[in-house]
């Protein structure tokens, strides 16, 4: 008889305010410096996994459609954490895992963070192991370095760490889901293509080439990880803002300074910028920050009683095909119910699914 072991989770991605870009360990993606984020409550990321002894192959199925895993490197590679997670839990079968996004595909966010971050989740739980939250980032770290910050709700750190195993670059929390809940993020989509540079050829690019780069590790950086982690602790919505903003301007300006330079943020991003920096003027004090990772798509930090101001602003430029306001996410959260499976535990085979944009949610059929 086949054995099959399964488990279901939904996890949301993170938007950094101190950006991860450059890696020490190319193979256990260490980073060359921490980073801060908070996780999101909206943008959730459902995934599946099941081990079966009958399976031959890992299979991957991303918003149901098969991926072809021997043409695509990349997607395999990203599955490497599966190995570490048979090795721990002392078994050898192969895994099926069915992942959707619960929001519309090629809308310009980012899913790698919460997909990865839910592969971790549901492939160690079917596999019977019972991780620390911080065992489970360094999982999710090795599909894809933002990862590790979403296995955390509220605002997350991950931690650069000095040991060459990576056993101390984890996420580790800032602050709990609640002790801010005045704070949103609105995503402004502003296009729907797929980055020309990955974030990975993109930041290699940038630590053997940039001098701009070697200034931020060694100045910017530490100044702004301390300061940000302090506006957090003491909700200064102002510092915070500021910070968000410089930061993201470091960023995108080590980016241009590799060679050859690399740009993420087109006009319309910078039509944002500048409405921003207008709105905050206009304000008499900084109500939004913006911050841009390996895209054009604008994130927009605010407080709740300002969210309709950005909400005007934006509507005011052309070009903005989509937005979403969140807050601050409590983390992956485990579904157990048998129906919520996108595959289904009796036979093994892949639940019909799909994101229903009309109704806002993920329906599975259940036969
Ligand atoms: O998620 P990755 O490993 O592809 O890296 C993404 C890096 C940024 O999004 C640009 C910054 C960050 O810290 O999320």
């Amino acid at each position: 008889m086949n054995e099959r072991r399964i488990a279901t989770f939904e996890v949301t991605p993170n938007i950094a305010v101190v950006k991860y870009w450059g890696k020490r360990n190319e193979e256990k993606i260490l980073p060359t410096n921490a980073s801060i984020s908070m996780t999101l409550d909206s943008l959730k990321t459902r995934t599946t996994v099941m081990f079966d002894s009958k399976l031959k192959e890992d299979e991957l199925w991303l918003n149901g459609k098969k991926v072809d895993l021997e043409k695509n490197a990349e997607a395999k590679e990203r599955l490497k954490q599966l190995d570490v997670i048979r090795k721990k839990a002392g078994i050898n079968h192969r895994a099926r895992i069915v992942s959707i996004n619960g929001f519309p595909t090629a809308a310009g966010f980012a899913s790698s963070a919460s997909g990865l971050a839910a592969l971790a989740c549901a492939a160690s739980k079917a596999a019977g192991l019972k991780l620390s939250t911080q065992e489970l980032s360094i999982l999710a770290r090795l599909g894809s370095g933002s990862a590790s910050r979403s296995v955390m709700g509220g605002f997350v750190e991950w931690t650069k760490g000095e040991k060459p195993d990576g056993s101390d670059s984890h996420a580790v929390q800032v602050a709990s889901p609640q002790h801010w809940p005045e704070i949103r993020l609105v995503s402004a989509v502003l296009t729907e293509e797929k980055k020309k540079v990955s974030s990975r050829a993109g930041m290699r690019q940038t630590v053997a080439t940039s001098a701009l780069y070697r200034s931020r590790q060694e100045h910017h950086l530490p100044r702004v990880l301390e300061e940000m982690r302090r506006a957090i602790r003491e909700r200064d919505f102002e510092k915070f803002a500021e910070l968000t903003m410089r930061e993201s301007n470091s960023l995108h300006a080590v980016m241009l300074d590799t060679w050859p330079p690399i740009k993420y943020m087109n006009d319309k991003s910078h039509e944002v910028v500048a409405a921003v920096h207008a709105l905050n003027e206009a304000a008499g004090r900084t109500v939004a920050a913006y911050t841009f990772d390996a895209g054009p798509n604008a994130h927009i930090y605010t407080l709740v009683e300002n969210a309709p101001k950005v909400m005007v602003m934006l509507k005011k430029i052309r070009g903005v095909k989509k937005t979403v306001i969140s807050k601050p996410g409590v983390g992956p959260r485990e579904l157990t119910d048998s129906s919520a499976h996108l595959i289904d535990p009796r036979n093994g085979k892949v639940r019909k699914h799909c994101f229903d944009e009309k109704k806002n949610e993920i329906t599975v059929t259940v036969k």
